[in-house]
């Protein structure tokens, strides 16, 4: 069985989100997704999230491509993520292009291309206008 994770704050969950977990599914059997806690959105990315994490986790894990939900509390737990679930292949969407090329030592890294337009950065914007 071919493992595949990927990280994210998946708040606001959009389109965009759902073809991206559509995709990294399809390059194994079994779906990871690292998914960003409150704590970590706001200390290292200063992000404030609309949905909190056990909301957050609750519509990932309604999405037929998740099989697993985990918290992504560090930016350095990747390695130990990749060794602890024997992790056969790594995925993100290419607005990370070339920054995670260190784990390419211990798995497969795939940068994927965003869908357009979409982003909850937009929702956001979008929806504060109305
Ligand atoms: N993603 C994507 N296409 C989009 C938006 C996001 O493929 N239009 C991917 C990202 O590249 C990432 C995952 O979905 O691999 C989770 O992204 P996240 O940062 O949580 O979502 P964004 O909508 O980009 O949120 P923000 O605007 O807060 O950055």
């Amino acid at each position: 069985m071919r493992k595949v994770i990927t990280y994210g704050t998946y708040d606001l969950l959009h389109y965009g989100h759902v073809k991206l977990l559509q995709r990294a599914k399809a390059l194994g059997d079994y779906l990871i997704v690292a998914l960003s806690t409150d704590e970590f959105n706001w200390n290292e990315k200063q992000k404030k999230c609309y949905f909190s994490y056990e909301e957050r986790k609750s519509l990932l894990e309604a999405i037929r491509y998740v099989d697993l939900v985990i918290p992504e509390e560090s930016w350095e737990q990747k390695i130990s993520d990749v060794k602890e679930f024997k992790v056969d292949t790594f995925v993100i969407g290419d607005d990370w292009e070339g920054k995670f090329d260190f784990l390419k030592e211990y798995c497969d890294v795939v940068y994927l291309p965003r869908t357009p337009e979409i982003s909850t950065t937009q929702i956001k914007k979008d929806l504060g206008k109305k």
